[in-house]
């Protein structure tokens, strides 16, 4: 991202020049998917793609947006954020909700919320998975906090952001996007108990590096898909509490009690429940790998992964299982699977870094000649949260 630019822009636009420049990445999930909404671990990691944003307070009880990539302006009151509308009466735009959400969700904790004109852009492809709303929610988010002054750690921030997520946007996600963007740490993963919120990094294997591939596949009906599953896995916990009454959620439910209880399950529960389960020792299993620079483990658990989501959750694409399926043939690579939510967006692969650009070619000649389509793949780093950047 060029910052240069964008201070120019805000200087254009505002006619003054902007007082800080903050940043809040994307993330990659490497195991754990569908496991956030369920207070299960998950092992995500920021990565290097991220939202930056030029920004000064003010006193007008506004904020004046402008979203770079969409060449697309807002004004919108901080007094009436109840009435989801622009300062003359439209309907906010869909890209307008997570700003407006976030500066809800923070004033209703009763954290300070100023004024504030601001210009921001992504280098997060959009929709695919890797998190871009999240980013844009935290970049506003330690932008208040920064102007504001107000104390407040990285979990509470990140859970105001899903809040506005949840009820101001209406989009029922878990939390582990928000949290990564948050907590990032250079080169690690982090282990995320959803339950407990407590968390640690975990170094990912010295000289490997993170690459996405990218379907092209965009996601079309997510919402109501996301929500389905989410469903199912409620239901699975209200079948399965009649003979274990003790459990709150699938993540209290072990392999050898699932086996036991699961003919209680309608088929498609059933299947949605397993993927919850195994996924669960998957990355409790892969924290071990990783702890113990076990590559070879840890990429079998991303293939197990990749496979369950494929056939037990059904949230993945032929394009997805293509790309996993191109990468587990070429040589360096450990391990791919999809990441996010699933429904196209993309997929991770671990890669040693030595071999990073002969994965690239093939990868992409691989799934040209698999699917007749262009796959973009982004060579990414694990990065640190979301912050001020100091010019
Ligand atoms: C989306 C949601 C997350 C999580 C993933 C699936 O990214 O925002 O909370 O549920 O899907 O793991």
């Amino acid at each position: 991202m060029d910052l240069a630019d964008l201070v120019a822009a805000y200087t254009a636009l505002y006619g003054e020049k902007p007082i800080k420049i903050f940043r809040a990445p994307g993330r990659v999930n490497l195991l754990g998917e569908h496991v956030d909404y369920n207070e299960g671990p998950v092992l995500p990691a920021a990565i290097d793609r991220a939202v930056y944003m030029a920004a000064r307070a003010n006193t007008s009880g506004m904020m004046q947006l402008f979203a770079r990539d969409l060449g697309e302006e807002v004004s919108i009151s901080l007094e009436r954020l109840e009435e989801v509308q622009d300062l003359v009466g439209n309907p906010l735009p869909g890209w307008a909700l997570y700003p407006a959400g976030v500066a809800w969700a923070l004033k209703k904790a009763g954290m300070q919320t100023e004024g504030l004109k601001a210009v921001y852009s992504s280098d997060i492809p959009i929709g695919a998975g890797l998190s871009s709303s999240a980013a844009v929610e935290m970049v506003f988010a330690v932008a208040w906090q920064a102007f504001g002054g107000w104390p407040a750690d990285r979990m509470t921030l990140a859970r105001l952001c899903q809040q506005a997520e949840n009820e101001y946007v209406g989009v029922a996600s878990g939390l582990m996007d928000q949290f990564a963007s948050a907590h990032g740490v250079a080169g690690h993963a982090l282990y995320f108990d959803t339950r407990s919120l407590d968390w640690h990094a975990v170094p990912l294997p010295p000289g490997t590096v993170l690459v996405v591939a990218d379907s092209g596949v965009r996601r079309s009906l997510t919402g109501s898909a996301y929500n389905e599953r989410r469903a199912a896995c409620e239901e699975a916990v209200a079948i399965l509490s009649q003979d274990l009454p003790q459990i709150q959620s699938l993540r209290d439910v072990s392999l050898a009690d699932f086996d036991r209880y699961r003919h209680n399950l309608p088929r498609t529960v059933d299947m949605r429940a397993e993927h919850v389960v195994t996924e669960i020792e998957r990355v409790n299993s892969a924290v071990n790998a990783l702890e113990t620079d076990d590559r070879e483990s840890f990429g079998s658990l991303m293939y197990a992964g990749h496979a369950s989501l494929r056939d037990l959750y059904q949230v993945s694409t032929p394009e997805l299982d293509a790309l996993v399926e191109i990468a587990s043939q070429i040589p360096g690579c450990s391990g791919a699977r999809l990441t996010g939510a699933g429904f196209g967006g993309c997929t991770i692969n671990l890669v040693e870094g030595t071999r990073s650009q002969a994965f690239i070619h093939s990868i992409k000649e691989g799934y040209l000649r698999a699917t007749g389509n262009e796959t973009q793949v982004y060579l990414c780093q694990a990065s640190q949260g979301a912050g001020p950047i100091n010019l």
